[in-house]
């Protein structure tokens, strides 16, 4: 896929963040605002060519992320450090809001880090809907009481596994059909 812009972004902990675009869709911005989602209901033949996408992950250290246009959404794709994988792995699912894994590539399940990561091997890897479940805005990576998402329109927090811990958003951040296709490159939808 083509790259249109790669922008390090603000945030708490300095560390670099990559925020990559689609060169066909245009930039997609770091402020918060509401995505459109009208392109769930009939999609028009660009968004249909845009059924899937792959994305080579290669660059992305860990502690980076990137966010990508996939269907009209923006999709985010986070390399995890050991240090937030173990964190998210520590929380029982008594702990969580909501307790749905919430993973279209598996049939059904709990909310674990398992569950939620890109699977075995891949566990550093998280690919989620950047959509706040409350209303829709945009959240921001690397940010909140749980160092995952925070959702500034209303103040919601998703931890490192994308999952909301805290504020008005009632689901765990949606994770799409996915898969590694080779070691380096994911073929999203
Ligand atoms: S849209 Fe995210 S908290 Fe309301």
């Amino acid at each position: 896929m083509s790259t249109a812009k790669t922008d390090t972004l603000p945030d708490p902990s300095k560390r670099d963040f990559l925020y990559i675009t689609t060169a066909t869709v245009g930039t997609v911005g770091a402020a918060s605002f509401v995505w459109p989602l009208v392109d769930q209901m009939n999609p028009d033949a660009s968004t249909l060519a845009l059924a899937s996408i792959e994305v080579d992950v290669s660059s992305i250290e860990p502690g980076q992320a990137i966010t990508v246009k996939w269907r009209g959404k923006p999709v985010f794709i986070r390399n995890r450090t050991d240090k937030e994988v173990e964190e998210a792995r520590k929380v029982s699912l008594s702990e969580l809001k909501d307790d749905e894994a919430r993973n279209k590539n598996i049939a059904e399940g709990g909310a674990t880090d398992r569950n939620r990561s890109a699977g075995e091997g891949k566990e550093n890897w998280i690919v989620m809907i950047g959509s706040c479940t409350h209303l829709g805005c945009i959240p921001v990576g690397l940010a909140g009481e749980y160092g995952g998402w925070f959702c500034p329109c209303h103040g919601s927090h998703y931890d490192t596994a994308g999952r909301i811990r805290k504020g008005p958003a009632p689901e765990n951040l949606a994770i799409p059909e996915y898969k590694f296709i080779d070691d380096t490159n994911i073929k999203i939808g």
